[in-house]
């Protein structure tokens, strides 16, 4: 089949599959190719078994893949034929040299950029998806366009605003779209060229332009507002538990105030996820190479409460458990950052299961989709860890549960059950906010939870 479109993304992650997936379902005229150097991750994506678990994914992936969507390891294939390159490598926080602990790392983005130059044969449109410090696109035009076959590259930012577990409902319904260009006519052009994809979706007015630098910071800036958010209220948590004021009903009042809303107000123990902090990082970084130290302590500050929060948590099991965990079995409720997502990239639970093993406790851990994972986290100290597919063989024989993400799963778990099989005062901590403590209270739990006394 012609294709009228040829659309390559470098990158098979969290971002660059589900996307790539939606785009090849909305334009069926367009050739989508998703091509990453990880050949496990392609040959997952080829299969019945994808390489992340994401609500509603298979379906979009199965109606697609093989038609125009296509997963392949030959990235200068993709190259080779492609008008439109995203780019949606990892950018992880640096952990050596210069702004270690906090600059990106941004070498798979150059790594990119220069195959995209040597082996392309003519002129594309390349995407930064990537989440980036802003004017990086300044580099990427540098790198790209100092080829020497007079091949002349145009740079678009078109930042992601996905959320993990809600990926495809994000995707197929977004708040917004943002496209940064360059004010010339080329990128005008370019710039137009990526509006024509999402328009074949998206309403037009929830497509914004802006030029180049707006795009890349207003990423940024977006998952730090978001950030600060989850650490205002979680901050005010612990108020509450020191007052006797309830942070639900904080937050609810608070949030029918127009001007405040009601979302991402819900108290927990802590944010995670490969974004929060690691962009957070980043936009404190670039606040301090521009000269501005107060406005990176300002936005610092969002990751130091965060921190401060993970860690509370032990600290307060220990202090309900006579001040001791020591060769206690502890059945940590769930592995994954948030729910319906098997990532555990930066979870709360990480930093409790370190916690619990540093008061020599002894965690078992339970997740519905992220065990694998966690066993990969935790490699280090797997003879210190135990790992259950089952709640309730996790609890059995526990002096403690804590629950650290909140699916759905745990809600409707038979308590009597769970606590006929603990060990006596059965204590349980709520991480997420999400349980009857009435009723827990009523079989006879010792019940703690965030931001209520
Ligand atoms: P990821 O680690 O899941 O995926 C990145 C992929 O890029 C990996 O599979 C890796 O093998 C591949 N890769 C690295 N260098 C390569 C190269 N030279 N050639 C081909 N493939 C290469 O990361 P992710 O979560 O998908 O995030 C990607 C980017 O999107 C990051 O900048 C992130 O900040 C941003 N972002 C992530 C999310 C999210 O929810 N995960 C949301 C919005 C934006
Ligand atoms: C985030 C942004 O929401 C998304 O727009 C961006 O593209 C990537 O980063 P993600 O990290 O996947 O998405 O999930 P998100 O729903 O934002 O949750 C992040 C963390 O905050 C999770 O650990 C979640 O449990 C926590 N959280 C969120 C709270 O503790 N309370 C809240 O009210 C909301």
């Amino acid at each position: 089949m012609a294709f009228d479109k040829r659309i390559l993304c470098i990158g098979a992650g969290y971002v660059g599959g589900p996307t790539m997936a939606m785009i090849a379902d909305k334009c069926p005229t367009y050739k989508i190719t998703v091509v990453d150097i990880n050949p496990a991750r392609i040959a997952a994506w080829n299969s019945p078994n994808l390489p992340i678990f994401e609500p509603g994914l298979d379906e979009v992936v199965q109606r697609a893949r093989g038609r125009n969507l296509f997963f392949s390891t030959d990235v200068d294939a993709g190259i080779l034929e492609a008008d439109i390159i995203f780019v949606s490598v990892n950018t992880p926080t640096k952990t050596f040299g210069q702004g270690s602990g906090m600059a990106s790392d941004l070498q798979y983005l150059e790594k990119t950029a220069r195959q995209i130059m040597r082996v392309s044969q003519g002129p594309k449109i390349v995407v930064e998806k990537s989440t980036l410090p802003v004017r990086t696109a300044e580099a990427l035009d540098h790198i790209l366009n100092s080829n020497d076959k007079g091949i002349r590259f145009e740079i678009v930012s078109n930042p992601e605003f996905l959320a993990e577990g809600t990926a495809i409902r994000d995707l197929q319904n977004p708040d917004r779209v943002l496209i940064g260009h360059h004010q010339t006519e080329s990128g005008k052009v370019a710039g137009q060229a990526v509006v024509d994809i999402y328009a074949h979706w998206v309403p037009a007015d929830r497509i914004l332009t802006t030029n180049v630098w707006s795009s890349e910071l207003t990423k940024l800036t977006a998952n730090a507002f978001l950030a600060q958010r989850v650490s205002s209220i979680n901050s005010i948590s612990a108020l509450c538990e020191r007052t006797g004021a309830d942070v639900e009903e904080v937050a609810q009042v608070i949030g029918r105030d127009s001007r405040i809303g009601n979302k991402f107000l819900k108290a927990s123990i802590g944010f995670g996820g490969s974004c929060f902090k690691k962009d957070i990082l980043n936009l404190a970084y670039l606040c301090q190479h521009y000269g501005l130290p107060e406005v990176a302590s300002y936005w610092k500050s969002v990751v130091d409460i965060n921190e401060w929060q993970q860690h509370r948590m032990v600290g307060r099991m220990l202090e309900q458990m006579f001040n001791t965990l020591a060769g206690k079995r502890i059945a940590v409720f769930g592995f994954a950052f948030k729910a319906d997502t098997g990532d555990t990239r930066e979870s709360p639970a990480h930093t409790v299961v370190r916690d619990l093993l540093a008061e020599r406790a002894c965690p078992v851990i339970t997740d519905p989709k992220a065990m694998k994972e966690a066993q990969h986290d935790l490699a280090d100290v797997l003879s210190l860890v135990q790992f259950s597919d089952d709640p309730y063989e996790a609890a059995n024989g526990a002096h403690a549960v804590i629950v650290c993400t909140e699916w759905a799963q745990f809600r409707t778990l038979d308590w009597k059950r769970v606590y006929a099989s603990m060990e006596k005062p059965a204590f349980l901590l709520d991480g997420r906010n999400i349980l009857d403590l009435s009723a827990l209270r009523a079989i006879g739990f010792e019940v703690q939870c965030v931001g209520k006394g």
